[in-house]
């Protein structure tokens, strides 16, 4: 038994590639030593394309207000416990400015789906954004949008979009969502995107409610087909007032553990050690860099409102998380043998 997982973990290495039940084989199989040779692994990969560089991203939430009612988010549009705002373009704009001077070369704007943002008012943000700051890169997270709308966001300036494939299970991506949604448009839309030529991010949450190891083990088959730039892992947290309240939290474990394998996979993908590792246990941030993320997003929107962006409950927004300390953030890392540096961070998946 032993002997197997040691050759499925060696044929993954060869091949970075694995048939989906060897990677059912290689989650459920998983222990400490196991976990450990993947790491060092994915950390001398890491190194080979990225050395010991942090990439930071300035995130700005721009709106929790959003017509979906996914079970899992806090944001959905049927908390009505949820005080809603919306960030206006000067206002955006300004989050940009703040985040110049602290270093930021890329700024990622952040939504729940409000139709507020019509595709001429958000090509005006980023066309704008794209003359004060040449040398930035926009990321753009906003969720199902027309091909259309991905094609003018892009023509204005935007460079990189977050799209979240959630799961790459069909009845497990259904059971997540509401019926108004569909598992067909999300991958229709991741690959608009990559047509267009964003590159793109795609992404899951480990732990979530239902979720099978061999959900996550087509979680990792779709990583290693679609060959996204980007992908954002983070452990399931549930938030009081949606309907999965009440379900387990994921595991960092895990989601480390995954982290690992996805730079195996594709080793010059870009990884972040999310917001939603960082909230869920002291140092989980450093454990994700540590495990092989590359990436770190922390929050560059307005002060008074960062509180109100609770896609789950606890979610950090302030140390380390916050844009504004920046400084700790670098002694963060350089404590562990990292460095974050001040530019666009481009992806080296082609
Ligand atoms: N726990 C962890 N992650 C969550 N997200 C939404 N709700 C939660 C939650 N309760 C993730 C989703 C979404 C991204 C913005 O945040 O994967 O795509």
């Amino acid at each position: 038994m032993k002997n197997k997982i040691f050759e499925i973990k060696n044929e993954l290495v060869e091949k970075r590639s694995l048939s989906i039940d060897s990677y059912a084989e290689l989650i459920r199989g998983r222990d400490e030593t196991l976990a450990s040779e993947l790491r060092a692994i994915a950390l001398a990969e890491r190194e080979r394309y990225y050395g010991r560089e942090v990439y930071i991203r300035g995130l700005i939430e721009i709106s929790n207000i959003c017509k979906n009612d996914c079970l899992y988010c806090g944001i959905r549009r049927s908390n009505s416990s949820c005080e809603r705002y919306r960030l206006k373009k000067e206002e955006i704009l300004e989050c940009c400015e703040k985040g110049y001077p602290l270093g930021f070369r890329t700024f990622v704007l952040q939504g729940g789906e409000d139709p507020f943002y019509s595709d001429e008012y958000l090509c005006d943000v980023v066309s704008e954004i794209r003359s004060r700051f040449p040398d930035c890169a926009i990321t753009l997270s906003m969720g199902e949008r027309s091909r259309e709308s991905y094609e003018r966001l892009f023509n204005a300036g935007a460079n990189r979009y977050l799209l979240r494939h959630e799961s790459a299970t069909k009845e497990h991506y259904e059971r997540l969502h509401p019926s108004a949604m569909s598992f067909e448009n999300r991958m229709r839309c991741l690959s608009d995107l990559r047509e267009i030529g964003y590159q793109v991010g795609c992404g899951f949450m480990v732990g979530s409610p239902y979720q099978t190891e061999r959900d996550i083990a087509r979680d990792l088959k779709f990583i290693e087909e679609f060959r996204p730039h980007m992908c954002g892992i983070g452990p399931f947290i549930p938030h009081r007032a949606t309907p999965f309240g009440e379900f387990e939290k994921g595991s960092a474990e895990l989601t480390c553990y995954l982290l690992s394998i996805i730079r195996i996979i594709s080793p010059g993908i870009l990884l972040p050690a999310t917001t939603a590792l960082g909230s869920i246990g002291q140092g989980g941030r450093e454990r994700g860099i540590l495990s092989g993320a590359n990436v770190i997003m922390p929050n560059l929107s307005p002060q008074s409102l960062r509180a109100k962006y609770e896609i789950y409950e606890g979610k950090l927004s302030s140390g380390a998380e916050s844009a504004q300390e920046i400084d700790k953030l670098k002694e963060d890392m350089r404590v562990i043998g990292y460095e974050i540096v001040c530019h666009r961070g481009d992806t080296r998946v082609f």
